[in-house]
């Protein structure tokens, strides 16, 4: 094992990346010509992108996409999803042009409350801390009066504060439980900010309390952070139609295809096993258009699936029912996301995102993204209820399978041509190349031109 790297972070770019080149690569030279490849070549561009995190030696590219045709309460919008997977983008696109054609896509948003936590030990009398906390919560609202003058301007700032009693579940373990309302911004600095000033006041107050012991005055925090679990910062997706105009093709009725939709969701509702596939389905659509708006995946992936185990057991965040001769299919999802600050003023490639989407509030964005996050799984469920999906995705895939074969762009447009008609899998694109590239080009030119 190589010795550990002192004073990494201090080194220049071009020092870290000799580092790595020779510490790992047996071509260190041809390494250090890929990471260069990926550079900007705008050195203010590239100065930016170094900035946002430590350690950059150059950028990691995802494609961006956009689905076009999305009607959402009455409004058109060109969705932007960074994403990887092949067929992503198309499903989106196909789902939002089928229901464009059906009314297009309601959403509402039910709540934007946030949450926030400081997690602290206190070895003494309940009754006691009570008494403290509310002799002392108006001091927490006060002491944060700085940091929250500029979003009460907003119209947000603490909702609320409470003291929480978690002994049952660990000795002397207890919360101040904070709400906020953080507008368009994700608020997670703010909130952060909010709480570790509760946390001085606590702990100041608190020592200087005449009815504790002066056991019960050393409050000891743990931690103050805010929550990834916004179970009442909901929005609420959804589409409609009557039964009969279900019909796409003659392969399927309507009635046949909104029985067979409503079972595969209702067996996402019972089977783990399937709702976490489901859920991924969904959150294809989320993750694409969260990480295009600049927002923090990690932080609505967490709590999408904690919120898909709010009953105690993990399941489906949509669901599909008949009723009155009318198919309907929703999902509700938790999403903390924000419109200003973080990344979405200085990344370049968000602020086109957020100016293609008409610079929407965060209230707005939320509704975009659960509604991608619906037309994924109903563009994925549509498909896995009637063809499966590797004919539609082996077809998108196609593209990469051909890359990894090096193939030229003349075999490509040959084989995209060829494989219209047949199955793709990686085995049949090998064999289809090989044969190009051995057989008489005349037969495949045949191929091509058919
Ligand atoms: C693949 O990325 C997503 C699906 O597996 C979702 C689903 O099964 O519902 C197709």
């Amino acid at each position: 094992m190589s010795k550990a790297v002192a004073g990494f972070s201090k080194l220049t770019k071009e020092q870290k990346i000799e580092w790595i080149a020779n510490e790992y690569f047996s071509a260190p030279q041809e390494a250090i010509k890929l990471l260069k490849n990926y550079w900007n070549t705008n050195e203010s561009v590239q100065k930016l992108h170094d900035e946002f995190i430590e350690n950059t030696i150059t950028n990691f590219y995802l494609p961006l996409g956009i689905a076009p045709n999305f009607v959402i309460n009455d409004k058109k919008y060109t969705i932007p999803m960074a994403v990887e997977e092949s067929s992503v983008v198309a499903a989106a696109a196909k789902a939002a042009k089928f229901w464009a054609k059906r009314g297009g896509f309601k959403a509402t948003v039910i709540d934007t409350e946030k949450i926030g936590q400081v997690h602290f030990l206190f070895n003494g009398s309940f009754e006691k801390l009570t008494d403290f906390f509310y002799a002392t919560k108006s001091k927490f609202f006060e002491g944060s009066q700085d940091l929250t003058k500029n979003m009460q301007a907003r119209g947000g700032g603490i909702l609320n504060i409470e003291l929480r009693n978690k002994t049952a579940n660990l000795a002397n373990y207890y919360q101040l439980h904070a709400t906020f309302e953080t507008k368009d911004s994700m608020g997670a600095n703010f909130i952060n900010s909010c709480l570790e000033r509760f946390t001085k006041t606590l702990k100041e107050e608190a020592s200087q309390h005449e009815a504790f012991t002066e056991e019960e005055k050393q409050i000891q925090v743990i931690m103050s952070i805010l929550s990834n679990y916004v179970p009442n910062c909901i929005v609420r997706a959804e589409v409609s139609c009557p039964v009969e105009d279900l019909q796409e093709d003659a392969s399927v009725s309507p009635k046949e295809f909104a029985d067979k939709f409503i079972t595969a969701v209702k067996i996402a509702e019972i089977e783990p096993f399937r709702a976490v596939t489901h859920n991924k389905g969904i959150m294809n659509g989320v993750d694409a258009v969260v990480v295009a708006t600049g927002n923090d995946f990690r932080a609505v992936e967490a709590g999408v699936h904690a919120y898909a185990s709010k009953n105690g057991q993990y399941s489906s965040l949509s669901h599909a029912k008949v009723e009155n001769g009318i198919f309907s299919f929703w999902v509700e999802l938790p999403l903390a996301l924000g419109t200003v600050g973080g990344l979405t003023t200085l990344h370049p490639l968000v602020k086109f995102c957020l100016e293609m989407l008409g610079k929407p509030s965060a209230k707005e964005l939320m509704q975009i993204v659960a509604v991608a996050g619906l037309a994924q799984n109903f563009a994925a469920l549509r498909s896995l209820t009637t063809t499966g999906i590797q004919q539609g995705h082996m077809k998108m895939h196609l593209m990469n399978i051909l890359n990894q074969l090096g193939a030229t762009d003349t075999e490509k447009k040959q084989a995209v041509k060829h494989f219209e008609k047949n199955p793709v899998s990686h085995s049949a694109a090998a064999d289809y190349i090989t044969e190009l590239r051995t057989n008489d080009p005349s037969k495949i030119e045949e191929d091509f031109l058919q």
